[in-house]
């Protein structure tokens, strides 16, 4: 590939602090112009950004001129006003839209404003989303599998159809002229630097992770289509993401990466169906909060967009699947025919022993979750979690009640295993191993509006300077999706003598969503998670790194804060029989 060593140009942070953009070659002919938001605490819903992110958009400059992606709204005068300087609008002849999530298509009608003449390119599915985002008429090319554009100088786009990842929409760019292969969300992650590069690739493994785990964990099928259309390509050179840096240096890892993961998911024993219509009120959002959830559980999950799978699809997925979640798609509008299908073909294909569980969308008009709960009942599938219904709480703590319904599910598909592995320890190892003994201490964390608690006992120093501690977290309890690296939690130590009551509090079993602290008196640590105030001391703790095991993570923090309340108080201890549970 045919690279200019220009070091990067990095605008000053001039009147918002934390947007700069930054401009550089990345091939002939290439510019990529990168967003950084370095201080995003949260994407979309998804998860944590501790480390920002990069909206990436890249200019060929070919005998014709394409722009792949745009930017975030945030950025719309830092990113119009940068491209103005860079070339007359007027010039660009194709917009390739990868895919129409906001991050990225923000900005298309401001553009189209400025360059009307252009053409967008861009599948099926996301010119039909383009139409009901930009309200107004646009010149469009629509591309699949295979198609090629030639702009000149050698700059022979091909298209590669990705659908699910992670949007139904999505479309990949091959460049044959720089062999740079220009993939938006795919092998992305949230992390924003100066590095434009992925030159330190121990820096981005856990963002590189969690964002796979977030947003193509629940399609890994879609997934290895995607991998295996990706090597009937000439060589690629580089991966050109639409988040964090770009990708040359160990490009052969990152891909390994995704392919290593995908299989694992696909090789699961049960898998649970995730129905939903994209692009219709919170459907998305909670298929995928629900889905991590499952996922958390090592369960498998499909995510099935009602827009894009047949009937034929519909009765294979639930003929596979343990599971069935559903998010009640319209009862009117353009998609409604399609649909009122697909569901009847759907509840028709369930059978008794599956769980199942219902969301509403929260789009203008969705189909009622009741009557559709009553035919899975008839049917006799499991109800594994209340209807969640959208006059619930909002935000955040919709999204975590939404996970945690998706853990219940994933639990109750598993608990056959769970007795299975509690059997299978050796008697005298499970009894030596009961010998080791622990403090008893409750974990409680705030993410924005939502917050959790959790009873743990694995709890230990793991350094003196900076002080840390280590902590195991079954991968499946909910509290789990606080402790990402960089959150923030407190550690409130129980007292002998004085434990029992919070003790049985937050042994109980929550329903989803529900506030762990109702009854409970706590008061605000200095990083926000709740400290209670009937502990014998406390711990504000910072999440740096963490270890996964089979079943557990272990969760490595420094210690930023604390204080004791009763200096005579001793600390409870929790002595066990057997190893083979707490
Ligand atoms: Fe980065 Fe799916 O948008």
């Amino acid at each position: 590939m045919a690279t200019t060593a220009v070091a990067p140009q990095v605008a000053p942070r001039l009147a918002q602090p934390h947007l700069t953009l930054q401009t550089l070659p990345i091939g002939a002919d290439t510019l990529a112009i990168r967003s950084q938001d370095w201080d995003r605490d949260r994407f979309d819903i998804e998860f944590a950004l501790e480390n920002g992110t990069t909206y990436n958009s890249f200019l060929i400059r070919g005998e014709k001129v394409a722009l792949i992606d745009t930017s975030h709204e945030k950025f719309r005068q830092l990113y119009l006003d940068c491209l103005q300087g860079i070339l007359d609008p007027a010039q660009i002849d194709y917009l390739v839209v990868s895919h129409t999530e906001p991050d990225h298509s923000g900005l298309v009608g401001d553009l189209l404003e400025l360059a009307p003449q252009m053409t967008v390119v861009a599948s099926k599915v996301a010119v039909q989303f383009l139409e009901d985002l930009v309200h107004r008429p646009f010149q469009r090319l629509v591309v699949k599998q295979g198609d090629r554009l030639d702009l000149g100088k050698g700059h022979v786009l091909e298209f590669i159809s990705a659908p699910n990842l992670h949007w139904p929409d999505t479309i990949l760019t091959y460049d044959h002229g720089t062999q740079i292969l220009y993939t938006c969300d795919v092998f992305g992650m949230h992390y924003c630097d100066d590095f434009a590069w992925d030159e330190h690739p121990h820096l981005l493994q856990a963002d590189f992770k969690l964002y796979y785990d977030c947003l193509m964990g629940p399609n890994a099928r879609s997934v290895l289509s995607a991998l295996k259309r990706m090597e009937a390509l000439p060589p690629i050179a580089a991966i050109a993401t639409g988040h964090g840096p770009l990708l040359r240096h160990h490009l052969s890892d990152w891909v390994e990466h995704y392919r290593t993961w995908s299989l694992e998911q696909a090789k699961a024993e049960r898998m649970v169906a995730v129905f939903y219509l994209s692009g219709y009120g919170k459907a998305e959002a909670l298929a995928q909060a629900i889905a991590r959830g499952i996922q958390k559980t090592g369960i498998q999950v499909e995510l099935a967009d009602l827009r894009l799978v047949d009937a034929h699809e519909v009765r294979e997925l639930m003929s596979l699947a343990a599971g069935v979640v559903i998010g009640m798609p319209p009862q009117s509008g353009p998609e409604a025919a399609t649909t009122q299908v697909l569901l009847k073909t759907l509840l028709a294909s369930a059978h008794s022993k599956q769980g199942f569980g219902l969301f509403e969308s929260g789009g203008e008009d969705d189909e009622s979750v009741y009557l559709c709960r009553n035919t899975l009942q008839e049917i006799g599938a499991k109800e594994v979690f209340a209807p969640i219904l959208l006059k619930q709480p909002a935000g955040e703590a919709l999204l975590q009640l939404a996970e945690e319904a998706g853990t219940d599910l994933g639990q109750w598909l598993t608990r056959d295993r769970s007795i299975q592995q509690m059997k299978a320890l050796d008697a005298d190892l499970d009894r030596a191993l009961g010998r080791i003994s622990n403090g008893l201490y409750i974990i409680t964390a705030r993410k924005g509006q939502a917050t959790s608690a959790m009873l743990a006992s694995w709890v230990a120093q793991a350094s003196a300077d900076p002080p840390g501690i280590s902590i195991a977290v079954a991968k499946d309890r909910a509290i789990e999706s606080f402790l990402q690296v960089g959150d923030t939690f407190v550690l409130n130590v129980l007292q002998e003598g004085h434990y029992q009551p919070l003790m049985r509090h937050f042994l109980k079993r929550f329903p989803p969503g529900a506030d762990r602290f109702a009854g409970i008196k706590t008061y605000p640590a200095a990083n926000g998670s709740p400290i209670l105030a009937d502990a014998l001391a406390y711990l504000e703790c910072r999440v740096v790194s963490r270890l996964e095991t089979s079943d557990h993570w272990v969760v490595y923090s420094t210690l930023e804060a604390g204080r004791v309340s009763s200096p005579e108080g001793l600390t409870a201890i929790h002595h066990r029989k057997v190893g083979n549970h707490y």
